[in-house]
């Protein structure tokens, strides 16, 4: 069977950490900056597999053609998997993703945005290399017992709350599957959305991006929240109602927000824009915030995580050729990694 993998999407960063861990697996890996689409799934013709990133848009239409082209797999090269219809994947081309690569990595981002806003290490690092030595303006607040909100309890939320209980704060969670054994050992308290919006000081968001969770944080979400609050979002861009959480930061209710996604990354996110003029005016008005940080789809790029990255998706890709059991497929039914308890997948 061909072993030949097409690479969308494809950045210097990327070819270097595959081309690295691809010694041990030997692929046929071409290398693509295009991101795979309706436009550009012709680039998949002859190859047996298609490695994709967040923003690739793998839409009923692009597997009707991979499917046509002989694509047999696509392994997504992250965790989420929002970007995938999996309903017309289902029995026609199998999905693979990376479960976890590093979540101290997205984690350690969160707080390092936290701490720029708090602290306004932005502002101060502008100021000194201009020769400004003020500090009016950079008054931040003590972490220790403030209340840190956090939303889904998973994998990166759990290595962000060791680092915010480390700074001795209280922790609020949410999670429609909580898991109260957790709760107990690390001292949090799973509440309500409108119990954890009222209290929180801080809130980040750590759950994936599905219909119940778009637009988590709408104008209602933002009523219920304490006057100054800061917003963390690392999870996924449509998690947020940009234009709410605009008028929230116009009126001070919301004090100050941290960005790593935003819902309409796909056309600016990866890439150098720096020549353009910005045609995205939610996007543009976010940007002259002084309490705002954007950065662009980052927090998962460690060292660490790419080399996981990499391994785990080409281990995938392996799996399949090999014909044998696929641990990181997607089912469409569960809409997650589906194993069963009796080891049994449900297709
Ligand atoms: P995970 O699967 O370990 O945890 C997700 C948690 O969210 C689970 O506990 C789940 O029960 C909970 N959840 C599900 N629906 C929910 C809802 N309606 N409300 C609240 N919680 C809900 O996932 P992990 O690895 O912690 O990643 C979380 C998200 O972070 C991913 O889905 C992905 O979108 C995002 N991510 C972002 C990265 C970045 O570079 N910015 C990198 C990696 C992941």
């Amino acid at each position: 069977m061909s072993r030949k993998i097409a690479f969308f999407d494809s950045k210097p960063y990327d070819q270097k950490s595959f081309n690295t861990v691809n010694l041990n697996f030997g692929f046929d890996i071409s290398y693509f900056d295009a991101k795979l689409t309706p436009q550009t799934v012709d680039l998949a013709s002859g190859f047996a597999g298609v490695c994709v990133f967040v923003n690739d848009d793998i839409n009923a239409k692009v597997i009707e053609h991979l499917v046509k082209h002989g694509v047999e797999v696509i392994g997504l090269r992250c965790a989420g998997y929002n970007n995938v219809d999996f309903k017309a994947a289902f029995e026609k081309i199998h999905v693979t993703r990376v479960p976890a690569y590093s979540p101290y990595a997205v984690a350690e981002h969160a707080v390092a945005m936290m701490m720029t806003l708090n602290r306004k290490i932005h502002k101060a690092y502008m100021r000194t290399r201009e020769g400004n030595f003020s500090i009016n303006g950079l008054l931040g607040f003590d972490m220790f017992g403030k209340t840190a909100g956090i939303v889904g309890t998973g994998k990166i939320a759990r290595c962000l709350i060791a680092i915010l209980k480390g700074f001795g704060m209280n922790i609020l969670a949410y999670d429609p599957h909580p898991d109260e054994s957790y709760a107990k050992t690390t001292g949090l308290r799973y509440v309500e959305l409108a119990e954890l919006y009222g209290a929180s000081d801080i809130i980040s968001l750590h759950c994936p991006l599905t219909p119940e969770t778009s637009y988590l944080i709408n104008r209602t979400a933002i009523e219920q929240m304490r006057s100054g609050v800061m917003i963390i979002n690392t999870g996924r861009g449509k998690l947020i109602d940009t234009v709410a959480l605009i008028e929230g930061l116009k009126s001070g209710r919301i004090g100050s927000a941290g960005l790593d996604v935003y819902e309409e990354e796909s056309d600016y996110f990866f890439e150098d824009k720096s020549s353009d003029m910005i045609a995205d005016d939610v996007l543009a008005r976010l940007l002259t915030f002084p309490n705002v940080i954007v950065t662009s789809h980052q927090a998962f790029l460690t060292a660490e995580a790419l080399r996981n990255i990499a391994e785990t998706t080409l281990g995938n890709f392996k799996e399949y050729f090999a014909g044998g059991y696929l641990a990181n497929e997607i089912c469409y039914r569960c809409n997650r990694t589906c194993i069963k308890k009796d080891g049994r997948r449900c297709f």
